[in-house]
């Protein structure tokens, strides 16, 4: 059966250097964060275990999804092929089984011994209000429907057995919650701290709300995940997971959280202010602890990023068969877009542009270019920008729309959009100047006998 610990092992079989062990003790919460966004330099980043971080006796495990190859690896495909492999899983979903022994509850800490403060988060940064759990999946089911859904959410520890929550990106569990609240109760939900990488990336991933991200985790793993009752509630977590978080979402009760060094590379108090009660904390015997660096780090943007990608490049494939290729370059956090295509008619840009914008409304500037333009170049799309666009007749703008709260520029949480066509206009008849391929091979060469 596959969890967090067989991933680790045929990880260190096949890429031993794709993990980095710090064996010495560190005894500074902000070095796994600093060590991780001085990696993000680097083609292939690895992932971090601190076998001694603070007065933690669990190994600390960081930066897991940092490295896109990694991920793409994890769920047996390559980075080239990544939206489509991931799309495809989400057609070929299998059910969860149900179990009662796995080792998810080998230890079951309520009572006296339900305190919070005694797992390993740490502050990842300077301005964060305290500790946080940051690979917090919270599952909880719809209160009409009883159908589950998985997704991230900022944990702050307030108390031992408070935590602050925020619900900004407004999806499924946002959506749970306030009806629950207007049906006057609180939202039961589990929190998985650590479980399968598959698992892990279900939970960033965006399906139908009368869909399971268990299901697809399921297919991606090639067999139904093992899920386990919790003790204190009524919802099911994978029963090989490293920790669980027992408790109630409370309906009517909101109190400040935050701030927070947020993907946008600020710190914010922007937040849903939601408060979990906690009822139990259950973990295996054997458990690490699983944590994602925060902030604007390689670690939460390709996470969120491949994700939400795939997703949105299945909706345009639909109906745009020529789209080439998708984008969300690290500099725009999760706000901008880069897509190529062929255009076959004029007027396709900003119909692709509207359905762009309504299937991810996280993207702020979309900038469209032809085939011929490798929208992983930034300075390539920046070139069309400058050779094909003109401002009066290539821009989209569509004022006061949905965005997400944590965008600094918005009105929390309402915003404008910019598409920008780039493409070449009809009637174009300018040439690229180029240099003979012969001639590019011998110069090559050249330079290489030279160094
Ligand atoms: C690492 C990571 C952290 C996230 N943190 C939050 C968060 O604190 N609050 C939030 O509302 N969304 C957060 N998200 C986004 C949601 O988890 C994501 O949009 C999810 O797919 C929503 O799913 P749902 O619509 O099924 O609820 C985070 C995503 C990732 C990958």
């Amino acid at each position: 059966m596959s969890d967090f610990h067989t991933f680790l092992e045929r990880l260190l079989a096949q890429f031993p250097s794709d993990v980095l062990i710090i064996s010495e003790h560190i005894d500074d919460p902000f070095v796994p964060a600093a060590m991780a966004l001085e990696l993000d330099r680097l083609e292939r980043p690895p992932m971090l275990i601190f076998e001694s971080l603070c007065d933690s006796k669990m190994p600390f495990v960081t930066n897991v999804f940092a490295s896109r190859d990694r991920l793409s690896w994890a769920i047996g495909t390559t980075r080239e092929k990544f939206h489509d492999a991931f799309n495809t899983y989400a057609h070929h979903l299998m059910p969860p089984v149900v179990t009662s022994n796995g080792p998810v509850a080998d230890e079951v800490w309520t009572g006296e011994a339900l305190d919070v403060r005694r797992l390993p988060a740490i502050q990842h940064f300077n301005e964060d209000a305290g500790r946080y759990f940051t690979a917090a999946i919270v599952v909880a089911h719809d209160p009409d429907t009883g159908v589950r859904n998985l997704s991230y959410h900022r944990l702050q520890i307030k108390g031992p057995t408070r935590l602050g929550a925020s619900l900004h990106s407004r999806g499924h569990l946002w959506d749970y919650f306030l009806r629950a609240e207007a049906q006057g109760r609180d939202l039961e939900c589990a929190v998985v701290l650590g479980a399968h990488p598959e698992i892990m990336l279900a939970a960033a991933g965006r399906m139908g709300i009368d869909q399971d991200e268990y299901e697809r985790a399921g297919a991606m793993m090639g067999e139904p995940v093992e899920l386990q009752k919790c003790q204190t509630v009524d919802i099911e977590v994978p029963a090989r997971a490293e920790i669980v978080l027992e408790g109630r979402l409370l309906g009517n009760t909101y109190e400040d959280e935050g701030p927070f060094g947020e993907y946008t590379g600020y710190a914010t108090g922007r937040s849903t202010r939601n408060v979990l009660e906690l009822s139990a904390i259950t973990r295996r015997r054997d458990s690490m602890y699983v944590d994602i660096v925060s902030g604007n780090s390689g670690d939460h943007l390709v996470l969120g990023r491949a994700a939400k990608e795939a997703y949105v490049w299945g909706g345009l494939k639909a109906l745009f068969p020529h789209l080439s290729a998708i984008n969300y370059p690290s500099s725009g956090t999760h706000y901008h877009c880069y897509i190529s295509l062929r255009k076959t008619a004029e007027g396709q840009v900003n119909h692709l542009l509207s359905l762009l914008f309504g299937l991810d409304n996280y993207i702020k500037t979309a900038v469209v270019v032809d085939d011929d333009i490798n929208v992983f170049d930034e300075s390539q799309v920046l070139w069309a920008l400058a050779t094909r666009m003109q401002p009066d007749q290539d821009l989209l703008v569509i004022p006061n729309f949905m965005c997400n709260k944590l965008d600094p520029s918005s009105r929390d949480g309402v915003g404008s959009k910019l598409g920008i066509d780039a493409t070449t206009p009809a009637g174009w008849n300018f040439e690229r100047a180029t240099v003979p391929e012969s001639s590019v091979r011998l110069a090559r060469k050249l330079l290489q006998d030279g160094k």
